[in-house]
């Protein structure tokens, strides 16, 4: 039963894939993103939520402990994406990534707005996001305030002091989207969701999840575009992707591990195992990095 650093040993071992097998691999780029942005419109604040109240306070006090817990993790998130996104906007290098780049922002502040809705009409935790998200605090890990308030907000103001410094960029975007997006989010959302619907609870909440985790596919999308680019350009650049990889991988696995436990216990996370919860993560770091032409590093 593997978590997600011993998957490393087991996976590709780090070297970048054959060279013929990049150019097979057609990515959207920005101008084809932003496109893709304009059709798929949604209102954070037009989802049906009628039913969800009822639903909340039919499960027991333990039940919503942990799925505040799981939600929380993604509302303190939502707001740190979004806040610290502005340098990545100014890093931009052409006219249809700044529109592409500007739209994720934007997005990002959708997705934080709805969790600020949900929880004060479904959990009764109101007061404005910046109260919400002080109170939510208490829910996330040690690993977490490491990635998300140290390591992001550094890689951040990196940025914003020189947007034209590219390593910066490659670092930021390996950051966000390859790990925050790429192996935490698209893993919490799977699992979350598919808990939901096999309860067949919150309906309200799986749309708005569903929109958000629509969008968080077109945002990785656009990393694994920038890097695989990059990477075409200059070889050097995967292995400063790898090595960021390989400094954040062990405490992305850290923020994957419920309250309570350790990353080396058997736990289980809305109703999957933990390998199979680091199996899905490992899954869909692996899938990108391969479109960008490189492996994941050996980390155990
Ligand atoms: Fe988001
Ligand atoms: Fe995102």
């Amino acid at each position: 039963m593997a978590h997600l650093l011993e998957l490393t040993q087991q996976g590709d071992p780090g070297t970048i894939v054959d060279e013929s097998q990049l150019d097979k691999i057609q990515l959207q780029n920005p101008q084809q993103l932003y496109e893709l942005w304009e059709r798929q419109q949604w209102q954070a604040h037009g989802i049906d939520l009628s039913r969800d109240p009822a639903d909340w306070q039919a499960l027991s006090d333990d039940e919503r402990e942990y799925i505040l817990w799981g939600l929380s993790s993604f509302f303190i998130g939502e707001e740190r994406v979004t806040t610290q996104f502005s340098g990545l906007v100014m890093a931009y290098e052409d006219q249809s990534e700044e529109a592409y780049l500007a739209t994720q922002q934007v997005d990002e502040a959708r997705h934080t707005q709805f969790f600020g809705r949900y929880y004060d009409q479904v959990f009764s935790i109101g007061g404005g996001i910046d109260a919400q998200l002080e109170r939510v605090r208490e829910h996330v890990n040690d690993a977490f305030v490491r990635l998300f308030d140290e390591v992001l907000v550094a890689e951040n103001k990196r940025l914003i002091a020189d947007p034209s410094d590219r390593g910066a960029k490659i670092d930021f975007i390996t950051t966000y989207m390859m790990v925050i997006e790429g192996t935490l989010a698209l893993t919490g959302q799977y699992t979350i969701t598919t808990f939901l619907e096999r309860r067949g609870i919150l309906p309200g909440f799986i749309e708005g999840f569903q929109n958000i985790s629509r969008d968080e596919h077109r945002h990785v999308a656009y990393g694994t575009w920038y890097l695989q680019q990059a990477v075409r350009r200059d070889r050097s650049v995967g292995e400063r992707v790898q090595a960021k990889l390989a400094e954040l991988l062990p405490i992305a696995a850290e923020v994957l591990v419920p309250p309570g436990c350790s990353l080396e216990d058997e736990w289980e996370m809305f109703g999957f195992t933990r390998s199979e919860v680091h199996g899905y993560a490992f899954q869909a770091l692996s899938r990108r990095m391969k479109a960008i032409g490189l492996g994941i590093p050996q980390l155990v």
